[in-house]
């Protein structure tokens, strides 16, 4: 079988490396992946969200299986484009329908959603240009801190945290007047929720599902999970809280629904959903809903899947998942991201990157990097996840780190205190 996975980050390498050690698997292509997926795979020069080329090339290499790595795609449609084009039909894409997208791609959407539902989800109302004034006295019955979130795909900026009322009634303004653009022009208002936050990631061919192994990532920069939000600057797995009781909580109240929600809605989804959870007084809540892997966490998931996970992505294109195996190692695993520095603001590209090949005790996912020849440079703030099994996440941890001293570039940081809170 020949597969087409879409895709260039951190997360687009380790689901490469899976799927690149299935029996089944004759060629893996990239689309575009960066120099790690080379490693694994065939790069192709073509933009994930260039639908045009991607049928070209779809056509011109005989692929069987297409798979979604990141939501633009899947919220622009790809799924559909596949499902509607006479050449390009018989070729299953792994990931949900435009519409099933639409529980990542508006939270306004996935909020109602949830309602109808009954999943747990914090309070809400949304608000637009037209309703601002009832939006501000929302804002005025409710207890600091104000959370306000950019209705659209706003590259993971979009959520705000405000511990003042003023404040937040200025930024719910600023918001609704296009701070993030059209992705901000409806503003959901939420009640805040006190909790410890992990993910928790699905893979559905909307009738069955299996929930793959969970992760907690850490989104802020700086150690002691201070400073600006990033994309992710580590993540373990197992998580110590998600114990049997939590998981079946989880399972029951939100995974359950869900999958039936969308199926009785007539919404096609078939391949990955993330929970994003938070876990208030022992029970999940959900935070938000992506319709694909996250990024670091597909780090630490893939090493901890056994099962060949090319045979699970057959089971969701031949609705037949329910007769496959999921194997999950009992080992912990871990991940380190190595970051340009200035990441998540301004940061230069280009720096060559040394020392790869001293590192043997790791798995080193490539996140933002292409190749020049036969060096490696970067080409992203977020540049290497440093990955490693432990017996325990203590062990796990210590590698990555050992290994994250090896790998250098100019202005090279990453968070030393990944798992300090567990
Ligand atoms: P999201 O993009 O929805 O995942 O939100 C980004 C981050 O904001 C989450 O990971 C949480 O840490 C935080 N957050 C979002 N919604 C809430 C909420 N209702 N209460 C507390 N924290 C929240
Ligand atoms: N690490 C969070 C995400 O992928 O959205």
């Amino acid at each position: 079988m020949n597969v087409l996975l879409l895709g260039s980050g951190g997360r687009e390498h380790a689901m490469a490396w899976k799927i690149a050690q299935s029996p089944k698997v004759d060629l893996l292509f990239i689309a575009p992946g960066n120099a790690g997926t080379s490693l694994v795979g065939i790069n192709a020069p073509i933009s994930a969200n260039d639908f045009a080329a991607l049928k070209k090339l779809a056509m011109g290499i005989r692929i069987d299986m297409v798979v979604v790595g990141p939501e633009d795609p899947l919220v622009n449609g790809v799924y559909d484009f596949f499902a509607e084009d006479p050449d390009l039909k018989h070729i299953p894409v792994i990931g949900p329908s435009k519409k099933g997208a639409q529980l990542e791609g508006s939270k306004d959407f996935s909020k109602a959603f949830m309602q109808r539902h009954g999943i747990p989800t914090a309070a809400y109302k949304s608000f637009t240009a037209e309703t601002l004034e009832d939006g501000v006295k929302f804002l005025k019955t409710m207890k600091a801190p104000y959370v306000l979130k950019a209705d659209g795909l706003a590259a993971g900026k979009g959520v705000l945290i405000i511990n003042d009322l003023q404040e937040a009634i200025k930024e719910l303004r600023s918001m609704l007047d296009g701070k993030f653009g059209a992705a901000s022009k409806t503003v959901v208002i939420e009640e805040f929720l006190s909790g410890i936050e992990c993910s928790v990631f699905v893979i559905t061919d909307g009738k069955d599902y299996k929930i793959l192994p969970e992760a907690k990532d850490y989104k802020r920069i700086g150690v002691g999970d201070q400073g600006l939000n990033t994309g992710g600057m580590g993540a373990i797995s197992p998580v110590p809280f998600a114990d049997a009781v939590f998981m079946k909580k989880v399972e029951d109240r939100i995974i359950k629904p869900t999958i039936q929600g969308l199926a009785s809605e007539g919404i096609d989804y078939k391949g990955f959903l993330f929970l994003g959870l938070i876990k208030v007084d022992g029970d999940p809540v959900v935070i938000e809903y992506n319709a694909r892997l996250g990024d670091p966490e597909t780090e630490v998931v893939m090493l901890r899947i056994k099962s060949d996970l090319f045979d699970l992505l057959e089971g969701v294109a031949e609705g037949n998942l329910a007769e496959k195996e999921l194997i999950i190692d009992t080992r912990s695993a871990a991940t380190v991201m190595l970051v340009s520095g200035g990441y998540p603001e301004a940061y230069e590209k280009g720096k060559r990157i040394s020392g790869l090949r001293q590192v043997k005790s790791s798995i080193l996912f490539h996140a933002g990097t292409k190749k020049d020849g036969k060096k490696v440079l970067t080409n992203g703030g977020r540049v290497i996840a440093v990955s490693s099994y432990g017996e325990n996440m203590a062990e796990a941890l210590k590698k990555s780190f050992v290994n994250a001293e090896k790998v250098n570039f100019e202005n090279k940081y990453f968070r030393s205190d990944i798992g300090f809170d567990l």
